[in-house]
């Protein structure tokens, strides 16, 4: 792997001009950039200056000096004045060479930085960019930064990242951490979901039962595990105020959501007369999609104005989220005042009723100068004529809404999902599969080709959404979005002709220094190595064929086979290498400068260990494809260990078996919370017929339905982990296992952590 050199042809000022010099590790690549002339050297003798008396400039000034000092611990001091040789100058000057209010021109000369821009926000992002250039590498001292002339301008007005504070609750300090992190990749939108069905995390002084009880839940139990205390916080008015303005500073507008008609289970616990059946629910301890709607009566439709008005007096957004999505219309359909009232209205279908009720409530947003935007359900019963689109059921709402003439965002699930794993590896923690790469994120075009020009200028852009079910803490969160929201905020920024993933991977290593210097805790999913073999040849022969890659297929991999630390000047990995078992590979991949880009991942390569097949290598039984990474606590503090799980089939396959001289089998399990709430899918959960009361773990041959080679019981007292084993009965040749738990279907589901399968001579008693 060689650093890239790059060509940029670029018109400056009409004419074309060629470059040739290392790329900057800049992260979004700018629209233009040039490189041509001498560096500049910054130390802390390099002064800050602001020209002119501008308070507007001078906090972007400051900023940089802040994040620098933080990151590469160079004290820069900022002043007032007028441009000098030999620092680094921010001025706002109506005729900067950018057309837009987000752009900025930065030149690296000998004579120091220059930052132009026509509004503050073009001298934020260049600040941004300048810092930026200060850390192309970690280190102390001074800085010499190479030559450049950049001009610069997003390719979308709506960069977005959408936190879920409810499923769990983030404290101020970690949205700051967020905040910060959406400032460095120049992104401009957080959405912030605030309210639904398992927390309401917004106080509203006209009604304080909704944090006084909705801001609080009871996470489930299973068995004999200790009763757990209540989950749940929410922001005071006041830190709502502080965030807004934090976020406000760095550019970053915040779009809050309050959703309607459903996931509002915690609005109902609150107040019950919001609700359709009059009966208090708890606030949820479950995921997924709950029948808790709204009613559509006066009251509660003057609840939700009253509720919108101190969220425009918090939020100064044009934009207010209004939700929308997945509300299932039992509760509506099964209730004669809501259908009295669709009736009044000359309504016939429920969706028409949930298109009317966001279109009043859009109304009320556009008589207060505000705009609605809602997820794209909000098409189904009829698009109100106010509504922005926001879509997340793949692309087609969007598209849809965009051939009406609305203005749309694009957020879709699995591609801009963050709770979708980062990779497939064994050693991932918690999320949703498939996983989205983060080449994957990376190479997401946000306009439709279904979108004709004049309809594409209807997507004002894209934003990637971190659910937070299963992400209990920021260390989670932050496994979940880093490194995919550099490649997000690519994709909203830079424009798409410079767009490069290959050229994008040599900035990465920069990047990743970037977050180690602030302790953002990134996933290397991307550049760890993968240390594949065929383990039933070598279980067979005693050698093994070991290949060693990475997802990303980036870096220089060196490996070891002797369990010791792999570096530099260990093997370099080219091609398959052969080992004689027992063996312990470990592997590193490294970047040009020797810096890793990802943890050392070691393999064990012992008889044992080439018969176990953890949890995240079994596969689904036939019939779903859900699958889902989850945690014995649904509130867990750690990130491990984590079960792969099918909530619709407690099954699993060992694919591949090779059964010669097997005679039992040991199974790690754990009993994780049925905490799912599935609506109309729940008549998909699929029961397993169980010989006795608790049930028992049926492994079967070549297939679910195939015969029966072990029952191994589960224990009557469900504890949080325990280990099953017993005989198997004997086979020879390779086939697949099928390990399936007969449960009750009303019981907690059963995690495998691990399968392993023993020889006759070490099953003990
Ligand atoms: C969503 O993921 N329910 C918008």
């Amino acid at each position: 792997m060689k650093t890239t050199r790059y060509v940029l042809a670029l018109a400056l000022c009409g004419l074309a001009v060629v470059a040739h010099a290392a790329t900057p590790n800049l992260i979004p690549m700018p629209a233009q950039l040039m490189a041509s002339g001498e560096g500049f050297t910054v130390s802390t003798q390099t002064p800050i200056v602001v020209d002119g008396d501008d308070a507007d400039a001078r906090r972007t000034a400051e900023y940089l000096a802040s994040i620098t000092a933080r990151t590469r611990h160079l004290q820069l001091q900022v002043k007032t004045g007028v441009s000098e040789n030999g620092a680094i100058v921010f001025k706002r000057d109506p005729q900067a060479p950018v057309a837009s209010a987000e752009g900025y021109a930065l030149d690296v000369t000998p004579q120091g930085i220059r930052i132009v821009a026509r509004d503050e926000a073009g001298l934020f992002y260049g600040a941004v960019t300048a810092w930026q250039l200060l850390t192309p590498s970690q280190g102390t001292g001074d800085v010499r930064v190479d030559p450049v002339h950049i001009r610069d301008e997003p390719r979308f007005a709506w960069r977005g990242f959408m936190l879920d504070s409810v499923r769990h609750f983030q404290t101020t300090d970690e949205v700051r951490t967020l905040i910060d992190q959406m400032a460095q990749h120049k992104l401009n939108v957080l959405h912030w979901h605030l309210t639904d069905d398992q927390g309401w995390r917004i106080e509203i002084k006209r009604y304080p039962e909704l944090t006084r009880i909705g801001a609080w839940r009871t996470p489930p139990t299973i068995g004999k595990q200790v009763v757990p205390k209540p989950y749940g916080g929410f922001y005071t008015q006041d830190d709502i105020r502080a965030i807004v303005a934090y976020a406000a500073e760095r550019h970053i507008t915040v779009v809050p959501e309050i959703d309607i008609p459903g996931h509002a289970q915690a609005a109902v616990a609150s107040y019950p007369e919001l609700g359709v059946t009059g009966k208090r629910p708890p606030v949820s301890p479950d995921w997924g999609v709950h029948p808790y709607l709204y009613n559509v009566d006066d009251h509660t439709i003057e609840f939700l104005h009253n509720v919108l008005d101190e969220v425009m007096a918090l939020f100064p957004s044009t934009f207010i989220h209004l939700g929308g999505d997945e509300a299932v219309k039992d509760q509506w359909q099964a209730s004669p005042a809501v259908q009295a009232r669709m009736h009044a209205l000359g309504i016939k279908k429920e969706n028409t009723l949930q298109s009317w009720l966001i279109e009043q409530m859009g109304q009320y947003l556009g008589a207060h100068g505000r705009r609605l935007i809602g997820w794209d359900e909000i098409l189904e019963g009829g698009l109100p004529p106010s509504a922005t689109v926001m879509s997340w059921r793949g692309t087609q709402g969007a598209i849809d809404a965009a051939k009406q003439g609305h203005d749309v965002v694009l957020s879709p699930a699995p591609q801009l999902y963050l709770d979708q794993m980062q990779s497939d590896r064994v050693d991932e923690t918690t999320g949703r599969l498939p996983s989205m790469s983060l080449e994957s994120y990376y190479e997401f075009e946000a306009v439709p080709k279904a979108l004709s020009e004049a309809q594409a200028k209807h997507v004002l852009g894209m934003q990637a959404n971190m659910w937070t079910e299963h992400m209990p803490t920021l260390r989670h969160i932050e496994h979940a979005v880093f490194p995919r929201m550099d490649a997000l905020a690519e994709a909203a920024w830079t424009p798409v002709k410079q767009r490069n993933w290959h050229q994008f991977l040599e900035r990465m290593p920069a990047q990743l220094a970037r977050y180690r210097a602030q302790d953002i805790a990134y996933a290397d999913s991307a550049f760890a190595p993968f240390i594949e073999l065929d383990r039933n040849a070598a279980i067979a022969s005693g050698h093994a064929t070991v290949a060693v890659a990475n997802q990303a297929k980036y870096g220089n991999v060196h490996y070891t086979t002797d369990g010791s630390e792999p570096g530099a000047s260990s093997p370099l990995y080219v091609r398959p290498f052969t080992v004689n078992v027992p063996a312990t590979i470990k592997a590193v991949a490294l970047a040009d400068d020797g810096t890793p880009l990802a943890a050392t991942r070691t393999r064990v390569l012992d008889l044992p260990s080439l018969r176990t097949r953890s949890t995240g290598e079994l596969e689904n039984c036939l019939g779903s494809d859900f699958r889902l990474r989850v945690q014995p606590s649904a509130d867990a503090t750690s990130m491990a260990p984590t079960y792969l799980i099918n909530v619709f089939d407690a099954c699993r396959v060992y694919r591949a078996a090779r059964l010669d001289g097997i005679a039992a089998i040991r199974v790690e399990a754990a009993t994780l919370p049925r905490n799912y709430q599935l609506a109309h899918d729940a008549k998909l959960v699929v029961a397993h017929k169980a010989s006795t009361q608790q049930g028992e773990l049926v492994v079967r041959l070549d297939g679910c339905k195939g015969k029966q080679l072990a029952s191994l019981p589960l224990p009557a007292d469900q504890p949080a982990t325990f280990t099953l084993q017993g005989n198997m009965t004997k086979q020879t040749g390779t086939h697949d296992l099928c390990l399936v738990f007969t449960s009750p279907i009303t019981g907690p589901i059963y995690g495998v952590g691990a399968v392993t399968l023993l020889p006759a001579g070490q099953v003990s008693p």
